[in-house]
């Protein structure tokens, strides 16, 4: 079986500026791996650098905007044993050096080896929003791919969590990505 921690991986871009990606963390036998889809800024980062930061965060605002192309500024602070990047407002964060790379025409593993974690503030604990939000941050991503039909049907079971547990932060993402999905279908009626 393998975990998956839903996280935004920063890395730095070669003209030093910082890339924020939504990217599940593969935790197998306590190894973290990273498995990014080619292309990706990402991994093409991360491997010219050897390095990149996982950031545990609790404001879903970011992932919603990654998928939605939003532009949202998000503060950085500079991560301490690497030449990156954390995000600031993250809960806590682990730096990574790379340890191996399992090549692959599509997804490449990278083997990750933590060099120094952190933890900034409190975490407040499990909300049914939050994972409504990131539920459907990936059915925003599929668009196409999977059956509308579906995909409404998710929606309207996700709101329930929205409607009852959301705060202003989930609201808003939860509106940023029914906006995206309303603009493509639009778009490609
Ligand atoms: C919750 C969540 C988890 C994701 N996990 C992955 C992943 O494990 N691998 C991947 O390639 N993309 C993943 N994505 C999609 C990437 O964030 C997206 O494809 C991104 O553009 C990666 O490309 P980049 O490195 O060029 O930013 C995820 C998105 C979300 C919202």
């Amino acid at each position: 079986m393998t975990y998956v921690r839903e996280t935004i991986v920063t890395t730095k871009n070669i003209d030093n500026s910082i890339k924020s990606s939504p990217l599940g963390i593969y935790i197998d036998n306590k190894v973290l791996k990273i498995k990014p889809f080619k292309p990706s800024t990402s991994l093409d980062n991360i491997i010219r650098n050897n390095s990149g930061v996982i950031n545990y965060i609790d404001d879903v605002r970011l992932f919603a905007s990654a998928i939605t192309k939003k532009n949202i500024v998000i503060g950085y602070e500079n991560a301490k044993k690497i030449d990156c990047s954390r995000i600031k407002n993250c809960i806590s964060h682990t730096e990574f050096v790379v340890k191996k790379v399992e090549n692959d025409q599509k997804r490449p593993t990278i083997i990750c080896e933590p060099v120094h974690e952190e933890i900034h503030k409190m975490y407040y604990g499990f909300n049914r929003a939050k994972s409504a939000v990131i539920e459907l941050c990936i059915l925003a991503s599929r668009l196409g791919i999977i059956d509308d039909k579906k995909i409404d049907d998710e929606i309207k079971y996700l709101k329930i969590s929205i409607d009852k547990t959301a705060g202003e932060n989930e609201i808003e993402a939860w509106e940023w990505l029914m906006d995206y999905i309303n603009k493509y279908r639009d778009k490609n009626k």
